[in-house]
């Protein structure tokens, strides 16, 4: 029988040091599976709650032992004997128990790590990889990887406001060749920064966050790299940021606190922008460059850029389905960034999921900057089959185990497997030119 029987959770560490939730399924017949809950530090303010306990003598009050209790006391009781092939049917049970629009009472953290251990159980006692048991049809489409190889922002104590410059091997054929292709600049951007006689330190998402001259001298450090290590901008690698624009957006101004303290109104952050697409060509996708708060600036930017670049969604959309499909009907982005924690189920994850398919928004599959070894979200993002994932540098041991999961796939699926590689970008290519 594939009823739930136990639920455990254990308060386990991030890789930034603060604690967080593993949640152990089991079934009535033995089988058991863990999943572990990620956090982040950019986040959206209608980001489901994660629950601490607030007591200062335990870890600064960010403990986690409240949401342990909810999983073993409340939650169990409640989903005890349930099925877990019925991932719809438990989710459901769990926000209807919780009881509040945004998970405030039991915490997305705690609603998360049962949601998602009892995935993993469900897939292991049908025999398969959470990738197969997440959906229906067949998932065989390998994600383009996006590689955050130069840190800013709240990511890195550096004087760079903008928080994630990504390199995307779009033109390699494979999942395993784009890979390579990624780690090579990587290492190449460590020479060039030792180069030039900049630290090589990380920041919390394994790239390299160095005081630089201006927040436009990363994209000329990661071209200069990309060369550096025998490719081609713009054709085998292309540049993806995310500036978290939220966490500089000041009381109607763009404020660039790190780098030179000037300000920038939401016209001229647009204008920014666009300056920056026709000076580096190889930017296709924009993440979060308006404020989740600057909706009349979403609304500008996505008018102007939307047929050029991707344009992603993070804080503003918050893989929320409510909120997503308002902001569709608003004309606002064309992608969205999916964590499962911003929301706290996995069905309510997948329906963001297929509003961004049915809708033609692109959606790329996110970790967040506290991590764990959870690999679940290179599952997720196969099973999705919209072709982008984006989990960190090609550095610190909670990244690449996402992407050794990827490469674990890739064999597995064998002949099968495809490789999302230009295929996205290419649309947005074609766009340009119409
Ligand atoms: P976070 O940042 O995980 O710190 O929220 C990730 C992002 O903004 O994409
Ligand atoms: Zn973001």
């Amino acid at each position: 029988m594939s009823e739930i029987a136990k639920l455990e959770a254990l308060e386990i560490l991030d890789s930034r040091g603060n604690p967080t939730l593993a949640v152990t399924a089991t079934l009535a017949n033995g089988v058991t599976a863990t999943a572990k809950v990620p956090s982040g530090a950019s986040t959206g303010k209608r980001e489901a709650v994660e629950l601490r306990d607030g007591d200062k003598s335990r870890y600064g009050g960010k403990g986690v032992l409240k949401a342990k209790g909810y999983v073993e006391g409340e939650i169990q009781s409640a989903v005890r004997g349930f099925d877990a092939n019925d991932q719809k049917g438990l989710d459901k049970r769990l926000c209807e128990l919780d009881g509040t629009p945004n998970k405030g009472r039991l915490g997305a953290n705690a609603i998360l790590g049962v949601s998602l251990a009892v995935a993993h159980v469900s897939a292991k006692d049908r025999g398969l990889p959470l990738y197969a048991a997440l959906v229906e049809k067949p998932a065989n489409l390998l994600p383009t990887p996006g590689l955050n190889v130069l840190n800013g922002g709240k990511h890195a104590d550096s004087n760079v406001d903008f928080q994630e410059f990504m390199i995307s091997p779009v033109g390699a054929p494979s999942f395993s060749e784009g890979l390579r292709s990624a780690a090579e600049t990587f290492h190449a951007l460590k020479a060039v920064l030792s180069k030039k006689g900049y630290g090589t330190s990380v920041g919390d998402e394994g790239g390299f966050a160095p005081q630089l001259k201006s927040n436009e001298e990363p994209i000329e450090l990661i071209l200069e790299a990309i060369q550096k290590a025998g490719y081609k901008p713009g054709k085998d690698i292309v540049i993806m940021i995310d500036p978290a624009a939220s966490e500089f957006f000041d009381d109607g101004a763009y404020v660039f606190a790190k780098s030179d303290k000037s300000r920038k109104t939401p016209t001229e952050i647009i204008a920014l922008w666009k300056s920056w697409l026709k000076k580096y060509p190889e930017i296709w996708s924009l993440e979060d460059g308006i404020a989740e708060d600057d909706h009349d600036g979403w609304q500008a930017i996505t008018k102007e850029l939307g047929g050029q670049i991707q344009l992603v969604g993070d804080d503003n959309f918050v893989t929320n389905p409510a909120i997503f499909s308002q902001g569709i009907k608003d004309g606002i982005a064309n992608a969205i960034l999916i964590k499962l924690n911003q929301i706290g189920t996995v069905t309510e994850t997948l329906d963001c999921i297929q509003m961004a398919r049915d809708n033609g928004y692109g959606a790329v599959i996110s970790h967040r900057s506290g991590e764990t070894d959870d690999t679940s979200i290179a599952d997720l993002a196969v099973a999705a089959g919209m072709g982008q994932i984006k989990t960190g540098s090609a550095c610190r041991g909670e990244r690449i185990a996402k992407y050794n999961r990827l490469l674990e796939i890739e064999r597995e699926l064998g002949s099968k497997a495809r490789y999302a590689g230009a295929s996205m970008y290419e649309r947005w290519k074609k766009a340009v030119k119409a």
